[in-house]
């Protein structure tokens, strides 16, 4: 290799012996490896600083298919300028050890250079689903995230891809691209990982202090607690107002929404329905944004 072309790179996947790719000629070599194997191939799409969330979406996809890929990419798309693309955890060594244990078959590693071209300009515009909620205060998050996952698809060709429910309008918004673009990947779900206290796993629980750490689990529990109420037959403006009141004496600072909706097509809740719904509510604890969701 001339020193043009030597590329400086963090080798952990490699040096923990996993199959890696981190350009679309390496992808294409291993893909094609792989699905000579035969069986069916699972894709994980992640952010990396992977937790016991993501982890179980690895062990989804091990039952459900033959061979596992996870990817682990940092999409600058789906960050707006002022959001935390820069300071967002990067923890290669630590996923690599996680995966080895794990025993996946390979990491799909692209840089942004790989991702997206210098004369990069076509975006999948997701609407449905993706009005509303998060994209009242994310505009540009669905963009990103239905654009990189469609590209995710298009390079790793999965018979299937898994996706928490963690991120439960992203879910929703994923499964409306497979419906609306005719894609042939099947979309499984996962259920929210959480800690003992009911705080779901987030590579963003790590921006919390301690103190803070002490308040968070309060978000889970006043979810849970709207979603039986309305379960009960209460009406949902006047729960999600007293949820908000809630969680702001709890020491939450902001309240960007908590809202009750349809299950699938997160149109509002209507218990007369007989249909299933979905609380879902984004709220600031000091400067990190959480995110959560519960069954009704
Ligand atoms: P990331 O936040 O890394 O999450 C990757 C996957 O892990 C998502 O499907 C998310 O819902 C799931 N996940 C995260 N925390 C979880 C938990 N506590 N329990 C269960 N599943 C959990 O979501 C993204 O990355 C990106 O938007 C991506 C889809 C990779 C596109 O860039």
């Amino acid at each position: 290799m001339s020193p043009n072309t030597v590329q400086i790179r963090n080798c952990a996947f490699e040096a923990e012996g996993l199959a890696v790719a981190r350009t679309r000629v390496e992808l294409d070599r291993a893909m094609a490896r792989l699905r000579e194997a035969g069986g069916r191939v699972a894709l994980v799409p992640t952010m990396g600083a992977l937790h016991e969330g993501h982890l179980a979406l690895i062990s989804k996809a091990q039952e459900i298919a033959e061979r596992t890929v996870v990817s682990i990419y940092v999409n600058p798309q789906q960050f707006a300028a002022h959001e935390d693309l820069d300071t967002y955890p990067r923890e290669e060594l630590s996923d690599a050890k996680a995966l080895k244990v794990a025993g996946i078959d390979l990491v799909w590693a692209p840089s942004n250079e790989t991702m997206y071209g210098a004369d990069f300009a076509t975006w999948v515009l997701p609407e449905g689903a993706a009005k509303g909620l998060e994209s009242d205060f994310r505009p540009h998050f669905f963009q990103g995230v239905a654009t990189v996952v469609l590209k995710l698809f298009n390079q790793v060709s999965p018979d299937v891809a898994v996706f928490g429910e963690k991120d439960y309008q992203q879910l929703c918004v994923i499964r409306q691209l497979v419906r609306d673009l005719d894609l042939i990947t099947e979309i499984a779900g996962v259920p929210t990982v959480r800690e003992p206290d009911g705080l779901a796993l987030s590579s963003r629980n790590n921006y919390l202090s301690t103190a803070e750490r002490v308040i968070a689990p309060r978000f889970n529990g006043v979810l849970c607690e709207v979603a039986q109420a309305l379960a009960e037959g209460h009406e949902s403006e006047a729960m999600s107002k007293k949820a908000k009141k809630e969680l702001l004496a709890a020491g939450f600072e902001k309240i960007d929404y908590i809202e009750a909706r349809d299950a699938e097509t997160l149109a509002p809740f209507d218990i007369d329905s007989g249909r299933p719904g979905r609380v879902l509510a984004a709220v600031w604890l000091g400067g990190t944004r959480l995110i959560d969701n519960v069954a009704i």
